[in-house]
């Protein structure tokens, strides 16, 4: 190759190189709700009793200079909760407008910056009712922002990543924090105060965040968001579905109460394998005759609850939640409910999602 030939190539390279390097950055779209992640303490050492839902969704950002280096964010405040106070109303309400961005060509992810309390049960209601592949991420905080050692920047910073990583493309709706990704539909909060609270037990999460990068180690079997047959679109209510806890010496007092308010659907959170207690079990017969629909989950909150096992549900026209836990088998049954009072068909969506 003559010296002006392979002068020419270097120049090109040089060039070239750097643009390849500079991939256009995502767009993500993030969606205020309120919680801790945007509370104020009255001290930097205030953990506990601090005000959540204070800060807006543009302070959020700004606190996070970092951002835009992994991506071009925009931010709305849809709403500004504690998360306690998460309804159905709220959740259709964030439903739609995720949909709605989702469908736009131009936005790559969703970020909902969310309570801890309840941030499993809106993830796992989203993850049911998104109609589209692209990664929806729900991320919250233990400490207020005025903290030491906040973590809500830092899990900002990790989940728009994730939203904006094509890895997290068609693998349900995700939660991230702690640097640590999990499935919607199995991850709990399991402590009431540390920044590790969120656990995927048993099952696992999906894998981890680090070095600005999403690392997958695995993926949830079960059908969610674009392959789901739920759709919220025409909406404006949900069927109220409520939930009973078992415990030794339980009675029935819980049950005809809520059928009483005109509850259309019960999950009981049974003991060991979802087992029933005589009275609480007569008052669910009862309930179904009056055809409020059962679902038997367990206190336990991990294993699967055996159709048959500890009752004989064939005989009583009960569902068995699989291993939804009692406050995840409320969100699918309240949504089979939009579709079907049909206790086979709302078996078989258990065993789907
Ligand atoms: N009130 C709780 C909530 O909004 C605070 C817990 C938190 O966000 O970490 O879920």
């Amino acid at each position: 190759m003559s010296l002006k030939a392979s002068r020419f190539l270097a120049l090109l390279l040089l060039v070239a190189l750097p643009a390849a390097a500079q991939q256009p950055l995502p767009n993500v779209v993030i969606l205020a709700t309120g919680g801790t992640i945007a509370g104020t303490g009255a001290t930097s050492t205030t953990t506990v009793g601090y005000t959540a839902a204070k800060i807006g969704v543009e302070a959020l950002i700004d606190a996070v200079p970092e951002l835009k280096k992994v991506a071009n964010v925009k931010g709305e405040q849809v709403m500004q909760i504690a998360s306690e106070n998460m309804n159905n109303e709220a959740w259709l309400k964030l439903a739609k407008r995720v949909n709605a961005l989702l469908a736009q060509p131009d936005v790559d992810g969703v970020v909902i910056t969310h309570g801890t309390d309840t941030i499993e049960e809106t993830a796992y209601f989203l993850d049911l009712v998104v109609k589209s592949d692209k990664p929806v991420v729900v991320v919250g905080a233990m400490r207020p922002s005025t903290a030491i050692s906040a973590d809500g920047p830092i899990n900002l910073y990790n989940a728009v990543i994730l939203a904006g990583s094509k890895d997290a493309i068609g693998k349900g709706v995700l939660v991230c924090l702690n640097d640590q990704i999990n499935a919607a539909r199995e991850v709990t909060k399991s402590n009431t105060a540390t920044a590790d609270t969120f656990r995927t037990p048993e099952l696992g999460f999906l894998g981890y965040m680090q070095d600005n990068k999403a690392h997958f180690y695995r993926e949830s079997t079960r059908r969610h968001t674009a392959k789901s047959e739920f759709d919220v679109s025409q909406l404006d209510k949900l069927p109220q579905v409520d939930i009973v806890y078992g415990y030794a010496n339980a009675n029935r007092v819980a049950v005809d109460a809520f059928v009483a308010a005109g509850a259309k659907g019960i999950v009981n959170a049974g003991v060991g394998d979802g087992s029933l207690a005589d009275p609480v079990k007569a008052a669910l017969i009862d309930a179904r005759k009056k055809g409020v629909l059962v679902v038997r989950s367990a206190r336990a909150g991990n294993g699967i609850v055996a159709r048959n096992g500890e009752v004989n549900d064939d005989q009583t026209d009960f569902v068995v939640s699989d291993t939804l836990t009692a406050q995840k088998a409320r969100i699918l049954l309240m949504l089979a409910l939009t579709k079907t009072t049909d206790t086979k068909e709302i078996q078989r969506i258990f065993y789907s999602y």
